[in-house]
């Protein structure tokens, strides 16, 4: 079976955003791929969380990757920090990797930027070492396909890059990654600013759907979120002239698994506000759904330590296979 690998780091509330993104396509996987799901904690060091959020988030993640739909029993659920090989291939890879392709990170510029207009707060190196770790994650399974949102492109192809890298200089090691990213729903906006992507870290709250909201919330925020002023009301996709009402088809569409050209036929003389309600009626019944999972897992937090320390089991197998290989060809001395 083909390999599929994917990660969230626990740096924040999950949002509608990541389960569109990402998270709805993974139960599906199941049985046609070999599935790796990795909660990335120490991708979460980059951002100086605390020590309780941190602790909390790692299990919150792992309920929300259940409550989903992934099932331990198919895919290897595991913690990447529990997997030691995760850092040793990172220093690896940091010695195949060029300092000016990180600088042209997109995410990282964007961070960055953000962070010079705190002059409290500092870049750490960590930081812009964000996408090797992430490279790391990936080929240790010698991953085939990674089911990411738009914004995680680019790091998918610098993976590549650095994998080609190696198989040329010291034979094929690595196995070439291919992303996978829907055409509609791989790019949530912000509700308030639909031009600028959804994101947990988002100060303003409102313009985010966090899984958890409660239903009195999701509903507000929706009503809320920016359309456009256009005189006809028209309720169709186009990302230039109704940034907002697309992100709302959009979240629309991957609720209902209807294309977004359908949804516009039928919303035909649909107003604005009606059309509003439609989306969070949608939303809260969806998210009610999940919370009710969700809940039912987080509570039992010794069935979620096994089943993160059975998957960590099994990756670290694979891991130490993929680590063995490459250190064999670099000149490194078995401890053994
Ligand atoms: P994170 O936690 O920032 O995002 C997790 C996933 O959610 C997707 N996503 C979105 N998709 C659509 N619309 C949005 N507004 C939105 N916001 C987030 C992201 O694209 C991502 O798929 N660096 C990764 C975590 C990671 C990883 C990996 C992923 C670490 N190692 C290896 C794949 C393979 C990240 O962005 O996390």
């Amino acid at each position: 079976k083909p390999i599929l690998f994917s990660a969230i780091q626990p740096s924040g509330k999950l949002t509608i955003g990541n389960y569109i993104g990402t998270m709805r396509h993974w139960s599906k996987m199941q049985d046609d791929y070999e599935c790796l799901y990795c909660v990335a904690d120490l991708h979460s060091l980059t951002v100086q969380v605390k020590h309780s959020f941190l602790e909390k988030s790692i299990l919150d993640t792992i309920s929300f990757y259940l409550a989903c739909g992934v099932d331990p029993n198919k895919s290897i659920i595991f913690i990447q920090s529990h997997v030691h090989q995760h850092s040793q291939l990172n220093w690896i890879l940091n010695c195949f990797s060029q300092f000016s392709e990180l600088s042209r990170m997109t995410q990282f510029k964007t961070k960055k930027t953000i962070i010079e207009n705190n002059y409290f707060k500092k870049i750490n190196v960590g930081l812009f070492n964000y996408p090797i770790l992430m490279a790391s994650d990936i080929l240790l399974y010698q991953t085939n396909f990674v089911p990411v949102g738009r914004d995680q492109k680019q790091h998918v192809e610098l993976t590549r890059n650095i994998a080609n890298r190696l198989n040329s200089l010291y034979g094929n090691i690595f196995t070439l990654p291919t992303p996978l990213i829907s055409e509609y729903g791989s790019k949530i906006m912000s509700l308030l600013e639909p031009k600028k992507k959804m994101s947990k870290s988002d100060i303003n709250e409102k313009n985010v759907i966090f899984l958890l909201d409660d239903i009195s919330s999701v509903v507000s925020k929706v009503k809320n979120a920016m359309t456009d002023s256009e005189k006809s009301s028209k309720i169709y996709f186009d990302l230039e002239k109704k940034p907002g009402i697309s992100n709302l088809l959009e979240i629309f569409s991957a609720l209902t698994n209807k294309e977004i050209h359908i949804l516009s036929q039928e919303l035909e003389g649909v107003m604005y506000s009606e059309f509003k309600n439609i989306v969070s009626e949608h939303l809260s019944k969806f998210l009610l759904q999940l919370q009710q999972s969700y809940f039912k897992y987080r509570c039992n937090e010794s069935y979620l330590k096994k089943i993160a320390y059975e998957g960590a089991l099994k990756a670290q197998l694979k891991a130490e296979k993929t680590l063995n290989d490459i250190n064999s060809k670099l000149g490194l001395i078995p401890f053994l």
